[in-house]
């Protein structure tokens, strides 16, 4: 098997880059060690930043996130018994966020790339990537189905993908990154002292819009999916396990710490889904290394306070096409050649805005009471000042873009 460029991930990052290439007339092959019902599955995050709805829609596979999803010109945050609206269009020239689950985005682009015809090979598991200092690189990958044991075999048949790029959308824990050699590459870590605990609940509404609050047990999170469906985040041990918290907790926690305000009532449900997940700020830097690209989570994660990971993905994917466009045309690499640099530059600032949303509205472990006055301290200034809530809501609702111009050629959306 050959193809122009080899994308290793079958999710966000990678089925949307091979999306965009394919409209530019450039082939790819998508590999993923998962199913693609596990994928489509995996509950994650569910905002979308203005310019990421704009491109799903622009490039035909914003339908039902159109119908569904629901548009958002704002947020609040609750603290100490008081509660604020940081309103977005008023902040940022109208601008708004969209949400609709991550899932949902992934199967929108399957559906779309297997109709078109797409090459996506799913539980195909990347174990060798070679060559990428030279013009053709190797990736050798064993396919499923899988079981425990077997993928824990070594040996057996590996199957072959040649390409001219390799793009590693593969996530942290995939292999591309480690393909890019130790001695080119500083990594950047930090990893945050609690978790959340998400749940997934058959309800109506509690809020018209999401509701971040810090409260003395800790930070919770109010948001939506659709008019039935809504995702509600709690603040918790990093070692914590679902199996500590039956339903009655949950929602006892949950009204304990957003119900500060009077009469801002918080609707119960049927919970269909509960999982942890850790938080941790993490960065390669470099993001290339010859002919291989690495995007979204394989490059970058960010702790989910303000929901910026899979938008942070489609930025770099966006500047990857353009790079690409670029050298299959003309054969020049001068956007390539700059792709980390422009990519780090906006994923640093996604890390500072999430790192600041998590310290800001998390409990610190200690319970120093100095720490937790500051932060409340920050949530008053942030909100009583424009220039504050300014800075919110323009990283909040995203950051402008800054894509690479095509000289010379026609720029894509
Ligand atoms: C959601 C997740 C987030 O991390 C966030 O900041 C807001 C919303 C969500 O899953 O809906």
């Amino acid at each position: 098997m050959h193809t122009q460029v080899g994308i290793l991930g079958g999710g966000p990052a990678g089925l949307l880059l091979s999306h965009l290439l394919a409209l530019e007339g450039i082939d790819s092959v998508v590999l993923d060690a998962r199913s693609r019902e596990s994928i489509e599955t995996t509950i994650r995050a569910g905002v979308l930043e203005d310019h990421v709805a704009q491109l799903l829609r622009d490039t035909g596979v914003g339908d039902r996130m159109t119908e569904q999803g629901s548009v958002h010109h704002g947020i609040e945050l609750r603290w100490s018994g008081r509660h604020h609206r940081i309103d977005f269009q008023e902040l940022t020239g109208g601008r708004s966020i969209t949400l609709y689950g991550q899932h949902e985005v992934v199967k929108d682009l399957n559906k779309a790339r297997v109709e078109a015809g797409a090459e996506i090979v799913w539980e195909a598991q990347a174990v060798e990537i070679e060559g990428i200092e030279t013009d053709r690189s190797t990736v050798r990958f064993r396919t499923g189905p899988f079981t425990d044991e077997i993928r824990l075999q070594r040996g057996g048949e590996l199957e072959e993908l040649t390409c001219d790029v390799v793009a590693g959308c593969d996530g942290y824990w995939g292999p591309a990154r480690q393909a890019i050699p130790g001695s080119v590459r500083t990594e950047y870590e930090r990893i945050y002292p609690f978790a959340w605990f998400g749940i997934l609940v058959e309800a109506p509404p509690s809020s018209e819009e999401l509701i971040y609050a810090l409260h003395d047990r800790g930070f919770s999170l109010i948001s939506t999916r659709s008019p039935t469906l809504q995702r509600m985040y709690l603040q918790v041990e990093p070692d914590d396990s679902v199996d500590n918290w039956p339903d009655e907790r949950i929602w006892e926690e949950l009204h304990t710490r957003v119900e500060t305000v009077s009469g801002a009532g918080l609707v119960e449900g049927t919970i269909i889904d509960k999982s942890i997940v850790g938080m941790r700020s993490f960065v390669s830097s470099t993001m290339q290394h010859g002919n291989l690209y690495l995007a979204g989570d394989a490059a970058h994660i960010v702790p989910p306070t303000g929901a910026k990971g899979m938008n942070l993905a489609v930025a770099d994917v966006r500047v990857l096409t353009r790079g690409l466009i670029q050298r299959f045309r003309t054969g020049s690499t001068e956007i390539l050649d700059r792709y980390s640099d422009i990519c780090l530059r906006r994923a640093w600032k996604a890390q500072r805005f999430s790192w600041w949303m998590t310290s800001t509205l998390h409990r610190h472990p200690g319970n120093d009471p100095f720490q937790l006055r500051v932060q409340q301290a920050e949530l008053d200034y942030v909100t009583g000042s424009t220039a504050g809530s300014t800075s919110l809501a323009e990283n909040y609702v995203g950051l402008p873009l800054e894509l690479p111009s095509l000289e010379g050629l026609v720029n894509p959306v």
